[in-house]
């Protein structure tokens, strides 16, 4: 440990004064040099001590954290020339609110002249007014530079735009906030907001956007599918380029299945495992060229083996567009099912098709999100979920049926988000029969937990609501909620096998 220490920092670190310590230089016991010491002559002369446990040290831990907030600590530092750059940004604004201050004193000076050459013309009358004027003056100079009128919040905000750069998209007007490393597509996508894009690697030009204003920096040299002239005209790469400064840019969002292309993918499992007797969740993961692009709550077909298919919804959030998660429900004498959960390896092709599929969240509906997962239908409504929680959505309600207790088979993920967020409400029902088939008795039963729920909560016939579950199920309950007022166009369904 070379490290050099000022006297008093090292006299504070291994609790002895400065004078003890000067005593020890004096008489030769401790190196100094220019009025420092080293580490490793501090520790020995005094081995016991303990640095790393230095309580000045996690005093000030302490007040930073109370300070900034725990989240800002956590958080992934951009590179170190994006970091240059805004806290340059913000020097640059420092010096000119410096150079205001400035001449905001020497104006107050002038003022405060300019009263006392008045106050030697006044007569008794006017003395007493322009004293009240000068002792209130006084009075709110002192109130605007005490110490205490810093607002904290102003200083958190600073150290956040040096930490993250803001990036607004025109015409639609979402915004989103850039952190670390990450570039401008893959912020957008984690802020749940679905840019144009293809390749993800600077090759397609399909992210291609126009910075109005602010400041970027590539991340990856390449951008030779942008012309010269598009380049002299603003237009960049979103995904071979973040944010220095704030940012302003035009750029298409998919807001319409008809807005994402088809894509033919091979994938690999990069992981499997039962959740349930009957229930396999598979991940899969794509090249990191060919990402699979879809709006949550879609599916895609999957083809295993000697072409083995299905059609599933995708179980996981857009925003993680290479590791794409499935719900693999184990339906006998179902050859794709049979395959996936008899043969299929770790690392083995999976070729993905699509996406298809019209159940995607209203993102622009201000009303809350209801939805309804009936056994393995929590698949499609864990994507709906995770986008909205992307969203930042005000206020979501998940209840989700079990023809059994076992078919709620991650009830943890559900309670999870209950116990983080204040704005997410989750109930689980258990229907205490088959749920795919469902009629006479069985319908009275699921008619009578849904009238339960509707009766117990008013807010439900204001929202969107969101079904997905076995065709018998899903029926009935799209039913249920238009018999009871709700429009077509706010009772969202997808039919799970
Ligand atoms: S997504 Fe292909 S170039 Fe950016």
């Amino acid at each position: 440990m070379s490290e050099t220490l000022t006297l008093t920092r090292a006299a504070r670190l291994i609790g002895v004064t400065r004078a003890e310590l000067q005593k020890k230089i004096q008489c030769g016991e401790m190196i100094s040099h220019d009025g420092t010491v080293t580490v490793g002559n501090l520790l020995a002369c005094y081995p016991d001590a303990q640095l790393e446990d230095d309580a000045e040290t996690r005093r000030i831990a302490q007040i930073k954290e109370r300070a900034f907030g725990k989240r800002v600590f956590e958080r992934a530092l951009p590179e170190p020339e994006v970091l240059a750059a805004r806290i340059t940004e913000l020097s640059t604004t420092l010096a000119g609110s410096q150079s205001q201050v400035k001449q905001f004193n020497a104006l107050l000076g002038k003022l405060w002249d300019k009263l006392a050459e008045i106050e030697t013309r006044a007569d008794a009358g006017s003395r007493t007014t322009l004293e009240d004027l000068k002792t209130w003056i006084k009075q709110e100079v002192e109130l605007a530079t005490e110490p205490g009128f810093i607002n904290p919040l102003a200083i958190k905000d600073n150290v956040l735009r040096v930490i993250t750069a803001q990036v607004t998209v025109l015409p639609s007007k979402q915004d989103f906030l850039v952190e670390g490393h990450d570039t401008l597509l893959e912020a957008a996508m984690r802020a749940g907001i679905p840019l144009n894009y293809g390749c993800s690697g600077g090759n397609c030009g399909l992210c291609k956007a126009k910075v109005v204003s602010g400041q970027v920096k590539k991340t990856r040299l390449h951008d030779f599918v942008i012309s010269e002239a598009e380049k002299d005209q603003g237009y960049v790469l979103l995904c071979s380029n973040t944010a220095v400064s704030d940012v302003v840019i035009e750029a298409a969002v998919a807001d319409s299945v008809q807005d994402i292309p088809f894509q033919q993918i091979t994938a690999h499992v990069k992981a499997m495992g039962h959740i349930s007797d009957d229930m396999i969740l598979l991940h899969l993961q794509t090249p990191r060229t060919q990402r699979l692009r879809f709006l949550a709550g879609q599916s895609v077909t999957l083809r295993v083996g000697q072409s083995f298919s299905a059609e599933l919804p995708i179980a996981s959030c857009p925003c993680d567009d290479r590791n794409v998660l499935f719900h693999i429900h184990r339906q006998s004498g179902n050859l794709f099912s049979d395959y996936v959960f008899d043969r299929l390896k770790d690392h083995e092709a999976v070729e993905m098709e699509g996406p298809h599929g019209e159940f995607i969240l209203h993102e622009k509906s201000p009303r809350p999100l209801y939805f309804f997962a009936f056994d393995s239908g929590f698949a499609p409504i864990k994507s709906l979920i995770e986008h909205a929680l992307s969203l930042e959505a005000e206020n979501i309600h998940l209840h989700w049926f079990g023809s059994a207790r076992q078919n709620i088979y991650l009830p943890n993920i559900a309670h999870a988000w209950q116990d983080a967020l204040d704005n997410f409400h989750y109930e689980e029902h258990v229907a205490g029969f088959d749920l795919r088939t469902v009629s006479g008795k069985r319908e009275e039963s699921l008619l009578a937990q849904l009238g339960e729920i509707t009766g117990a909560d008013a807010d439900l016939l204001q929202s969107d609501v969101y079904i997905a579950g076995p065709q018998d199920a899903v029926v009935i309950a799209e039913r249920y909620f238009l018999d009871k007022g709700l429009p077509k166009t706010r009772v969202a369904v997808a039919s799970v096998k």
